[in-house]
């Protein structure tokens, strides 16, 4: 029924009479995606190579004819002068086939006391472990961004929000700083999974190891493994590491999310809190006023990407009896795509926020509703009058109510009006219910007070290693 190759794969086609179909070589091969593998596959295969020598397994002229043979793909591959073939399935294979074309038979001693399944799992590890140390360094590239428009804004108020109604002011730094501590976690994600990630599978071999008196804590070291995976079962058929780092990825983009869908609503027209630039939005084609903020929607959009493709591997591995099964070559496309968009959002955000203008009038004046200082006179009431905070929560709440009728903000209730709430209250109170008095007065650890911004910005930049 399928148009059938005649010939058998030269690799692994010892045993077989013809070739794959056309499907089956479709279905089957990666060489589109996981060539984006090869230096981590040379690398692997260098130093297995030199293991392989160190140990007399094979002799050191077919060590060195090997590993020259290797770099010279290395230097093709680099040069865009190979040719990949899907016939070759996948990375290894056709790094191997090419070898064997530039070498000779001698090609063939490098797969000595391994299989594409330790391989493969050394290969991508690798991979995923640089992509660890690049997402650290664009998300502290994003925090120093973040640090330094805090500091400029430290003592600017906006409203804070709980439920998205106007809660208590606070200082723009102090918000800005909150997602300044959500990259710390995420950058502590990102290490920690490298860190459980730097155990190397190369000499698990297929799946139980090997014969051959391989020295597996030679390669670990050369390929800056901590050491030797401990199972070669579990070498082979563990796929946590790209699990982790999309997970970290996961969480990471929805930060970047949530801060996006900030910005499209800061810089909406109801809230006119900032502007962002002309290099991160765009025009309408039949709206000539508009400025869209495309770049910041993206990220919002993006996110949901890289979630898909933290789901997509879980699904893919659950379920998977040990050890190597095709389905795990599926963990590729996904994770290089996640990486791709998430460098991508990253890299979006950062401009973004370097680039905003911020409007402290707007933002001033959307603390001027809802009652936003009623916590301040609650408070009040607590340390001066001695109240519990149950019946000073009562009191500003009746004043709050008063107010709403007479539609002034608290601060437009004259003395003898809070005085039938509650006749103790004095003039004094008046001194706590601005805006800048509440922030100002917030100095707890952590808190909005514009001089606690300013030494939480000195802590970030210690902090920020
Ligand atoms: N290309 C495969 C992958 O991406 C690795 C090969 C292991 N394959 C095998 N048939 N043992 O996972």
């Amino acid at each position: 029924m399928t148009d059938k190759k005649t010939k058998a794969n030269t690799l692994w086609g010892g045993r077989f009479e013809g070739g794959v179909s056309d499907i089956m070589e479709k279905i089957n091969a990666s060489i589109d995606f996981d060539k984006i593998l090869y230096r981590q596959d040379i690398k692997g295969s260098i130093e297995h190579c030199k293991m392989l020598v160190t140990t007399d397994i094979i002799s050191s002229e077919d060590g060195i004819a090997i590993q020259n043979g290797l770099r010279q793909i290395e230097g093709e591959i680099d040069a865009g002068d190979f040719e990949f073939s899907a016939a070759l399935e996948d990375i290894h294979m056709n790094i191997e086939a090419r070898l064997t074309e530039i070498i000779g038979s001698t090609a063939g001693r490098l797969h000595t006391a391994r299989s594409r399944n330790d391989q493969v799992a050394t290969d991508f590890k690798l991979w995923v472990r640089d992509a660890c140390d690049q997402a650290d360094e664009a998300l502290k590239a994003l925090q120093f961004v973040l640090i330094n428009k805090a500091e400029e804004n430290a003592d600017v108020i906006i409203p804070g929000f709980t439920h998205l109604q106007n809660a208590q002011p606070v200082t723009f730094g102090h918000h800005l700083m909150a997602y300044f501590e959500m990259f710390t976690r995420d950058r502590a994600r990102f290490a920690d999974a490298r860190k459980r990630l730097n155990e190397c599978p190369l000499g698990a071999a297929a799946l139980a190891g090997t014969s051959f008196p391989i020295d597996r804590h030679q390669t670990a070291k050369a390929l800056g493994f901590d050491r030797p995976t401990y199972n070669s079962m579990d070498s082979v058929s563990d796929r946590d590491f790209a699990l982790e780092f999309l997970s970290a990825a996961s969480i990471s983009a929805i930060h970047v999310s949530r801060l996006a869908e900030e910005m499209v609503m800061w810089s909406c027209a109801q809230f006119k809190f900032i502007q962002m630039s002309d290099s991160f939005t765009t025009g309408s084609s039949i709206m000539p006023q508009k400025r869209n903020p495309d770049a910041a929607e993206l990220c919002r959009g993006k996110s949901g990407r890289i979630i898909g493709s933290l789901n997509s591997l879980l699904i893919t591995m659950k379920g998977l009896v040990l050890t190597f099964s095709k389905d795990m070559q599926e963990d590729k496309e996904v994770t290089f795509d996640a990486v791709e968009t998430y460098s991508l959002i990253i890299a979006a955000m950062t401009g973004m926020v370097e680039d905003m203008k911020v409007n402290a009038d707007h933002m001033k004046k959307a603390t001027e509703v809802g009652f936003i200082t009623a916590t301040d006179l609650a408070d009040w009431v607590v340390r001066v009058l001695g109240l519990p905070f149950r019946n000073a929560h009562h009191i500003t709440g009746s004043l709050v109510a008063l107010a709403e009728k007479k539609g002034c903000d608290l601060d437009g209730l004259t003395l003898e009006e809070m005085q039938q709430v509650e006749p103790k209250i004095t003039k004094e109170v008046f001194n706590v219910l601005s805006v800048e008095s509440s922030v100002g007065s917030r100095v707890s650890f952590g808190g909005t007070a514009p001089s606690e911004v300013l030494k939480q910005v000195a802590l970030a930049k210690e902090r920020i290693g």
